[in-house]
C-alpha cells in the first residue's frame, strides 16, 4: 500500500506554482465532446481524475492528445457508449457526460457517478431539470438510460445552487432548441470558465457567474481552445501551510479574489501576508488567535476548505467553531487530527476546536480528498513522523504534491508499505 511520509515541524521558503483547478477541469474535458471539433484546453493539471475522464472520452471513440499542461480533444468520431460503473464510479464529474451526451446525441447510459463519501450527494437536480428539457429517464439500480427526442429549453430554479446541476444543464442547454434560463444557478468561478469554453465554442451563454443564467441553444458548436483557471482549493490548501510554517513561502499563479473569504479568515487570525496580482506571501508566521467558520456556497467560505482550516484552527488561540452546512458527514479528519493530539469535539457537521494544540506524527488515514489535505497540513506541522494511509483520494486533487512541498525545503516522500 502507497502512503505519504512527513516528518515535520520544518519551515518552509520558496515558492510553490498553483495548478489548474481540478473542478474547472473534470468539467472542461467533458464538454468538449459537444463538438465534433477539437477542443484544446491548456494549463490542465495530471490528477487521477483527469486520467479517469481521458479514459471515459477514449471509451467514447473520441481521439486524445495530451502531455504537460495541455490536452486536445477531437470528438469528430464520439459516440454515446453506454458509460460504465467502473469508470463512472471514479470520480463525481463522470455525471458531466450525463448533460454532454444528452446535448449533443440526446441519448446517454451511464451509472450514478463516485466521488468523495461526504454525505448523500444526490443528483435529483440534474435529473428534474433533464426532464423538465424534455428528457426521459429510466433507471435500473445504479443505471440511468436518459433519452430526449426533442431536447428543448426550460425555465429551471434549483432548490440548491447546485455547481455540478448548472454545469450539467448548462451542458445539455447549449445544443437545445430554444431558451433555457437557470434561476439560483451556482456562481462558483468554475461555472465561468465552463461558460467561456462554451461561448468560445459558439455557445449563446449570459449571466455565468451571477444567479440567473440564460442559454440561448444553438445548432452546432466549434472547435475552441480555453485556459483552466488556477485552483482555488489547492491555492488555499498552501496559503494555510504558508500561514502555519511559512517563511518568506510566496504561492503563485492565485486569483487572490477566488481566495478573498479565506484571506478574510486569515486576516481575521491576525496571520500576516502579502498580496499581488497573481500570488499571496507568506513571511513569517505569528501566534493565532481564533475564529468561527461556517461554509457557504461561493463567495462564502469554501466547504473543500473546511477539512484544512480545521487544522489551523488548532493552532489558534482560544476556543474556534466550525460548522459544515453544504453535506451532512464531511468529519473523516476529526479523529485522525484527535490522535494526532489536537484539542476537538466534533458532530459529523460541527467542531469546537480548542487551541492551540501540539500535533505529533502519528499513523491516520485519509478518508476523503479534503481531509487527506488536511493530514498533510497536520503532518507539515506536527513533531516527528505522520504516516498517511489512503493516499490515492489525496492524489486526484493535488498536483505534483510531494515535488511541490519538498521544493520549498518538505521533508515528504510516497513510500510502499
Ligand atoms: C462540487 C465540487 C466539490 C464541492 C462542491 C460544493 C466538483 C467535481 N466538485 O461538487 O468539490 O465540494 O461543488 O462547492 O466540482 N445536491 C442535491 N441534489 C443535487 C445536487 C446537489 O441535493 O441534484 C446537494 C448536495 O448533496 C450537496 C449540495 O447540494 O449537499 C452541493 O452540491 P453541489 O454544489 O452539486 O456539489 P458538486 O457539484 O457535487
Amino acid at each position: 500500500m502507497k502512503k505519504i511520509v512527513i516528518n515535520g515541524n520544518r519551515k518552509l521558503s520558496g515558492c510553490i506554482s498553483i495548478s489548474g483547478a481540478k473542478n474547472s477541469v473534470v468539467a472542461l474535458i467533458p464538454a468538449a465532446i459537444l463538438t465534433d471539433g477539437v477542443v484544446e484546453i491548456l494549463n490542465t493539471p495530471e490528477l487521477t481524475d483527469t486520467e479517469n475522464l481521458r479514459k471515459i472520452i477514449t471509451l467514447l471513440g473520441g481521439d486524445i492528445e495530451f502531455g504537460k499542461g495541455f490536452m486536445k480533444i477531437n470528438g469528430k468520431n464520439v459516440v454515446s457508449n453506454p458509460i460504465p460503473s467502473e469508470l463512472s464510479d471514479k470520480l463525481r464529474a463522470s455525471y458531466y457526460f450525463m448533460g454532454a451526451l444528452l446535448g449533443r446525441f440526446h441519448h446517454v447510459v451511464i451509472n450514478f457517478p463516485g466521488g468523495c463519501k461526504i454525505g448523500k450527494r444526490p443528483i435529483d437536480l440534474h435529473l428534474t431539470a433533464f426532464r423538465k428539457m424534455g428528457a426521459t429517464i429510466v433507471r435500473e439500480g445504479d443505471k440511468y438510460t436518459l433519452d430526449a427526442e426533442h431536447l428543448h429549453g426550460a425555465n429551471i430554479l434549483f432548490d440548491f445552487p447546485s455547481v455540478g446541476a448548472t454545469i450539467n444543464v448548462l451542458m445539455a442547454a447549449v445544443l437545445a432548441d430554444g431558451v433555457t434560463v437557470i434561476e439560483n444557478a451556482a456562481k462558483e468561478p468554475e461555472i465561468i470558465n465552463i461558460v467561456s469554453l462554451l461561448n468560445n465554442m459558439g455557445a449563446k451563454i449570459v449571466g455565468g457567474g451571477t444567479n440567473t443564467i440564460r442559454i440561448e441553444g444553438v445548432e452546432k458548436l466549434n472547435s475552441a481552445v480555453i485556459e483552466v483557471i488556477p485552483d482555488r482549493i489547492e491555492a488555499g490548501t498552501y496559503m494555510m501551510i504558508g500561514a502555519l510554517i511559512g517563511e518568506n513561502l510566496k504561492i503563485t499563479n492565485v486569483i487572490p479574489k477566488h481566495v478573498e473569504i479565506l484571506l478574510s479568515k486569515m486576516r481575521d487570525m491576525g496571520v500576516e501576508f502579502k498580496v499581488e496580482d497573481d500570488s499571496v506571501t507568506f513571511l513569517n508566521h505569528d501566534a493565532l488567535t481564533a475564529v468561527d467558520i461556517k461554509t457557504l456556497v461561493y463567495p462564502g467560505f469554501p466547504t473543500d476548505l473546511g477539512q484544512p482550516m480545521a487544522v489551523m484552527l488548532t493552532q489558534a488561540k482560544g476556543e474556534s467553531h466550525f460548522e459544515e452546512t453544504i453535506y451532512e458527514s464531511r468529519g473523516g479528519h476529526y479523529p485522525e487530527l484527535v490522535k494526532m493530539g489536537a484539542d476537538i469535539e466534533f458532530t459529523p457537521s460541527s467542531a469546537t476546536i480548542e487551541g492551540p494544540s501540539k500535533l505529533v506524527g502519528t499513523e491516520v488515514a485519509a478518508s476523503d480528498l479534503r481531509a487527506g489535505a488536511a493530514l498533510i497540513i497536520a503532518g507539515l506541522i506536527a513533531a516527528g513522523t505522520t504516516k498517511i494511509s489512503n493516499i490515492e483520494h489525496i492524489l486526484r486533487g493535488y498536483e505534483d504534491l510531494v515535488y511541490k512541498l519538498s521544493s520549498v525545503g518538505a521533508e515528504i516522500a510516497i513510500v510502499e508499505e
